[in-house]
């Protein structure tokens, strides 16, 4: 489900589309390998007590549509990379300390 949606993956690729592990207590941070995950569609980690910047490398999921990292601890800036991915639209970093 994202952006209120149900979605269906139809095309056969072994690739990771969808990550949703929001509302459990995950601490920590995002690691950097997150930028190989290149078929992402849609990313949502709210609601956990992850910390730490928003590493710059979530700029090389150019599938990415939705983004939700909101009620979080994340800190530091927002990463300019996010800017290179064209079809983003929905992206949530509210409730954080960015
Ligand atoms: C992310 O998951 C939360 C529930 O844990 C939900 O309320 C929110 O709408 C989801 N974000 C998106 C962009 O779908
Ligand atoms: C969440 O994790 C923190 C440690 O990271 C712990 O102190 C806290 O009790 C946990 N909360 C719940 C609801 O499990």
């Amino acid at each position: 489900m994202w952006k209120g949606v149900e979605q269906g993956f139809k095309n056969p690729e072994l690739q990771l589309k969808s990550i949703d592990i929001s509302s459990n207590n995950l601490s920590g941070e995002i690691p950097k390998e997150i930028g190989y995950l290149v078929g992402l569609v849609s990313l949502n980690l709210s609601r956990n007590n992850l910390r730490g910047e928003i590493p710059c490398e979530i700029g090389s999921l150019r599938s990415l549509e939705s983004i939700d990292l909101s009620r979080n601890h994340f800190s530091g800036k927002i990463p300019s990379s996010l800017s290179e991915i064209d079809g983003l639209g929905k992206l949530d970093l509210s409730h954080n300390s960015l």
